[in-house]
């Protein structure tokens, strides 16, 4: 552990170093009208000085990472404990920056009564409780919500999921979102459609029929949980998030990380990091709809896929080249 992750001095250190490497990611950012976010673990507000320093320099959005998710909020039916969810809500008011809430419906992470057999009218009952409970605490604060997430299968079929005893939970929880917060952006987000493909087709497909029925959706997230073998040009990505943009919906890049595993040198394999953050960040400028970037964490200290290092900044929160890469494409005019 180094020294500076305990003492004052140490973290005047850090913001001092920080301050040397260029414009915080989020001053850039904003310049070029998009926002750039990180998610975002509260309790290391508390834990670990050098977190809220770095979070509230370099991002202006900032999305729960687990305490906005159904077994985080509603542990036992019908209680609700938002004491972690408030925290960042309070955090981010206060450091001026923009909140996605993650996420309504999903298939991981349930408390273990949602595993329980329910008629479809209590299912009804369930989702609409929470719904209405969560959208409605953060009404006005909150501005995007990843309403469904990760309904489609690797297969490219719907999942199974608690939730199917009501047919058609995916467009009543959308319908649910808008009425408790008429102002908040409401978004699917998904993983391994960044690229064109069956996955990405049947999201597509899902969410055209959606805004056919009038279903109130404003945009899709791609996660980007990437590895250095993908290739954005290879999977046409520009080409995919071009016919979302078609459909009417907002972009948003929501949860990217790069592992570092594979061949080559550690110096090599952060060159190619820092160039695949850069390409995805680059698509996402060049497409007018996208308007939000964000990574799925800060420092490889704490990342759900610590192993493999797969952030900007590194366990000690000094930058690395991805970090450097992105200030660069920012720049870039
Ligand atoms: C992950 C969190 O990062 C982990 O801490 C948790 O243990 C599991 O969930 N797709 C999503 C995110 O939409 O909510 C997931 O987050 C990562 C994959």
């Amino acid at each position: 552990m180094p020294l500076w992750r305990y003492g004052v001095l140490g973290l005047c250190a850090l913001m001092m170093a920080l301050a040397q490497s260029g414009p915080p990611l989020r001053e850039l950012a904003e310049r070029r009208g998009i926002l750039v976010g990180a998610a975002v673990e509260p309790s290391l507000l508390l834990q670990e000085a050098a977190y809220g320093p770095v979070l509230a320099r370099e991002f202006n959005l900032v999305v729960a990472e687990n305490v906005m998710k159904w077994g985080a909020l509603q542990t036992s039916r019908g209680q609700f404990n938002f004491a972690a969810a408030d925290l960042l809500v309070n955090f981010a008011q206060k450091h001026k920056q923009v909140i996605r809430g993650h996420t309504l419906v999903w298939h991981q992470q349930l408390p273990r009564w949602m595993y329980g057999s329910f008629s479809r009218s209590e299912m009804e009952a369930i989702l609409s409780q929470h719904i209405r409970t969560v959208v409605g605490r953060y009404k006005g604060q909150i501005a995007y919500w990843d309403v469904v997430n990760e309904a489609i299968g690797d297969d490219a079929r719907l999942r199974a999921t608690p939730f199917d005893v009501l047919p058609d939970y995916i467009e009543r929880a959308f319908r649910l979102a808008r009425e408790a917060d008429p102002k908040a952006k409401l978004f699917y987000n998904d993983y391994g459609a960044e690229g064109l493909g069956p996955k990405s087709d049947a999201i597509y497909s899902l969410l055209k029929s959606l805004k056919e029925k009038g279903v109130p959706i404003d945009g899709i997230g791609f996660q980007a949980h990437l590895d250095l073998g993908f290739s954005p040009q290879q999977a046409r990505m520009a080409e995919n998030l071009e016919r979302f943009a078609r459909l009417g919906l907002e972009i948003h890049i929501t949860e990217m990380d790069v592992r570092l595993t594979g061949p080559g040198t550690k110096a090599e394999r952060l060159q190619a990091q820092a160039r695949l953050y850069q390409e995805i960040l680059q698509i996402c400028l060049r497409q007018p709809r996208c308007k939000v970037f964000t990574l799925w964490g800060v420092s490889d200290a704490h990342s759900w896929r610590a192993a493999s290092e797969p952030l900007i900044f590194d366990v000690d929160y000094q930058p690395k080249p991805a970090y450097f890469a992105l200030q660069r494409t920012l720049q870039q005019p």
